[in-house]
């Protein structure tokens, strides 16, 4: 029997064959929050992820990156023995719907990666029940809810398919999926039903459309994203480029000037998402997405422009540059396509040394104490706007802050 809700809200421990839910990539930045609002909701979780490490992290209260929020509700679920830990196909729960939340990276031609979701349904389908509900939440190209339902049915399974794609913002997950409305739609009013109902357990607000529809608002939401932050950062390029300061004119945009409110500050636009989904896009429009290549153009080129400019201004070649901040993102761990390795990159061409520090990265084996950063370097890079910078005291010495969040510092850029 399948059905979307707790079956109850007893104590009993998590089982493969009690589990309420099995998320698959359970131990992804999409998939804790989610198996941890479910768990918080009253479900039993089988927390799927083939990264066993990660899953022994969770296992041990821990989280294996910063989700605010996250280990309150890791160490309630735990002590309520709501989730379970598993690591092979063989051990989805048969009972319940399965959600997908594996990556769906680009290749080498900035296009969709189609196999790996493939792959991944591949194994899991002889473990799976006819008529359980198979959700899909990663971001994916246009057509692949609608593609995974026909792959089914040419292999005679009879799984219902839903897409409900993932809209938080990474490191905030618990909070945003209590607060943003959840998309929803499935490729049979079964199937929409039952991921309705399903997400009712923990989203504020449900919008019901075609998967088509589902697949479009996410990638048009991601892309959207990206393009204010283009936006943001040429104003940046041409307020500089005409020798103005550009936190002067941002400032007279945007006071009390509400149409002006929403466009972002300049910085650095990075991580795994905004850049991934609007190359997905273009894909789909065989490149015709002038947008969204001019905001990649715009977005990956302003680093190379900061360091160009510097060149020219700074003996670089004489100078230890200190990078702050080697996260994708405020006040997170995730380093996934952050521009900040691509400015170090850029710099070791050019400076003498260049040094990197950052409070919450924990895997780059050659980042230096913050303290030790600032003392050696000649010429600071403000790259990931982590609020403990907001107050620091450089000593004087020349600050790049494209951000426009420092005050009372020597910024040359
Ligand atoms: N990171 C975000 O904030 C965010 C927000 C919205 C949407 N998304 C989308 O959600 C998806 C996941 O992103 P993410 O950042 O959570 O990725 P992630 O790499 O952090 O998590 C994916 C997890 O899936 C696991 N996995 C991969 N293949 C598997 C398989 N076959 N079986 C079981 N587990 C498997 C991995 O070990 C990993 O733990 C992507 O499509 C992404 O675009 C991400």
């Amino acid at each position: 029997m399948n059905f979307a809700g707790p079956q109850s809200t007893a104590l009993t421990t998590a089982t493969l064959a009690n589990a309420d839910l099995t998320v698959v990539g359970g131990g992804g930045h999409v998939g804790i929050p989610l198996v941890l609002a479910f768990a918080d909701a009253g479900y039993r979780v089988n927390v799927h992820d083939t990264n066993r490490e990660v899953l022994d992290t969770l296992r041990s209260g821990r989280l294996p990156f910063v989700e605010f929020g996250g280990e309150k509700l890791l160490g309630e679920a735990l002590a309520q023995n709501r989730l379970l830990f598993t690591s092979s196909p063989a051990e989805i729960s048969r009972n319940g719907p399965v959600i997908i939340t594996i990556g769906t990276p680009i290749d080498e031609f900035l296009n969709p990666i189609r196999k790996v979701v493939q792959d991944c349904i591949d194994g899991l389908l002889p473990h799976l029940a006819d008529g359980q509900l198979l959700v899909m939440r990663s971001t994916v190209f246009p057509g692949t809810t609608e593609w995974l339902h026909s792959y089914l049915a040419r292999k005679g399974r009879k799984l219902k398919v839903a897409f409900c794609p993932e809209r938080v913002v990474q490191g905030h997950g618990i909070r945003e999926l209590r607060e943003t409305p959840q998309i929803i739609s499935g490729t049979t009013p079964e199937a929409e039903q039952e991921a309705t109902q399903l997400f009712s357990a923990v989203a504020p607000e449900l919008v019901v459309v075609e998967p088509r529809e589902a697949e479009f608002a996410k990638l048009f939401n991601n892309a959207y994203r990206y393009i204010e932050f283009a936006t943001a950062n040429q104003f940046y390029l041409i307020a500089k480029s005409a020798g103005l300061d550009y936190r002067r004119i941002s400032e007279a945009m945007k006071r009390n000037y509400p149409r002006a409110s929403g466009i972002p500050s300049p910085g650095l636009a990075a991580g795994p998402c905004l850049f991934k989904d609007t190359m997905q896009l273009a894909a789909f429009a065989q490149n015709q997405f002038s947008l969204g290549h001019a905001a990649m153009l715009v977005n990956e080129g302003l680093v190379l422009h900061i360091v160009d400019d510097l060149c020219r201004r700074f003996a670089l070649a004489e100078l230890t540059v200190g990078l702050l901040g080697m996260a994708f993102k405020a006040d997170i761990d995730d380093t996934r396509s952050s521009l900040s390795y691509k400015f170090k990159k850029a710099l070791q061409s050019h400076a003498a040394a260049v040094l990197t520090t950052d409070p919450f990265v924990t895997t780059d084996p050659e980042l230096l104490a913050l303290d030790e950063v600032i003392a050696r370097s000649d010429l600071l890079v403000l790259c990931a706007p982590h609020s403990a910078y907001r107050e620091l005291d450089f000593g004087g010495k020349p600050v790049v802050d494209v951000w426009g969040m420092i005050e009372n510092a020597n910024i040359v850029y």
